[in-house]
């Protein structure tokens, strides 16, 4: 029996993240290049974004390319980069057509240009859309978000347009590239693998955690159901007792 009808609808997670992860593994197992691997993720995003939209989920976000990835060997970036980009062109009218929103977060002016027109492109065709939001975690890092915010906040007091009485939670909120993005209810990691990798440190700090052995390009919806199911099971006590729940 399909997990999906175990889940209960009127109570699934507004806002999943997902660090998709293992796709080197994945594709050295097939005894095949790295790229190999995050060609074959495309698809897993693809039934990623059909289980969430079945489980009514509002906003999806994808850890697509961190800070720290620019490390990798050059031929693996660019391939990526260009796996991206088509990845866009090809699905972008279905993505529209199927009622979805396109977002990014991460500093996007150190994306290739290339990439970057394509990216606004896409977002600009699906701005009016509502059912779900797809938002891609490109040349991201939590620590580079929570600097820049800094940096912000503290020039907003220099400047006087802000006393610093005036700073809260909320505040450095608004200045993360997650602005009037709520807080992510569930985060899950692909590939066995049990860290952070600098994704979403604010964000995720009431986040309910899914691991999964299951490499990334093996991910599918039922895998989704899953982590959806586990995070059913877990009480969310915000720093409260049980009793005080009911
Ligand atoms: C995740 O898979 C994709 C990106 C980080 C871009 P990896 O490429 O990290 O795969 P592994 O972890 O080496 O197996
Ligand atoms: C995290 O995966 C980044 C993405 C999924 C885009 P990595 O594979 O880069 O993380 P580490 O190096 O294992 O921590
Ligand atoms: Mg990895």
């Amino acid at each position: 029996m399909s997990d999906l009808s175990k889940i209960d609808l009127n109570n699934t997670p507004n806002h999943v993240a997902i660090i998709m992860d293992g796709n080197g593994r994945w594709a050295k197992k097939q005894g095949q290049m790295r790229l190999y691997g995050h060609n074959f993720g495309v698809e897993s995003i693809r039934e990623t974004l059909k289980a969430a939209r079945e489980l009514k989920v509002k906003y999806l976000t994808l850890y697509a390319f961190s800070t720290e990835n620019w490390n990798r060997p050059k031929e693996e970036v660019d391939g990526l980069m260009d796996l991206l980009v088509r990845s866009l062109s090809n699905e972008i009218k279905e993505l529209s057509d199927s009622g979805v929103r396109l977002i990014t977060i991460g500093d996007l002016d150190g994306m290739p240009e290339y990439c970057q027109t394509e990216l606004k492109e896409a977002m600009e065709t699906t701005k009016e859309n509502s059912d779900l939001t797809l938002i891609l975690a490109l040349n991201y890092s939590a620590r580079w978000e929570i600097v820049n915010a800094l940096k912000k906040i503290v020039q907003a007091t220099e400047q006087g347009s802000l006393e610093s009485a005036k700073i809260d939670a909320d505040l450095i909120s608004d200045n993360l590239t997650t602005k009037g993005i709520p807080d992510p209810e569930l985060l899950i990691r692909t590939s066995g693998e049990h860290r952070v990798s600098n994704f979403l440190l604010w964000q995720i700090a009431y986040t309910e955690f899914h691991f999964t052995e299951v490499l990334w390009p093996d991910f599918r919806k039922e895998d989704f159901y899953k982590a959806v199911l586990d995070y059913q099971s877990r009480e969310r006590r915000f720093g409260m007792v049980s009793e005080q729940l009911t």
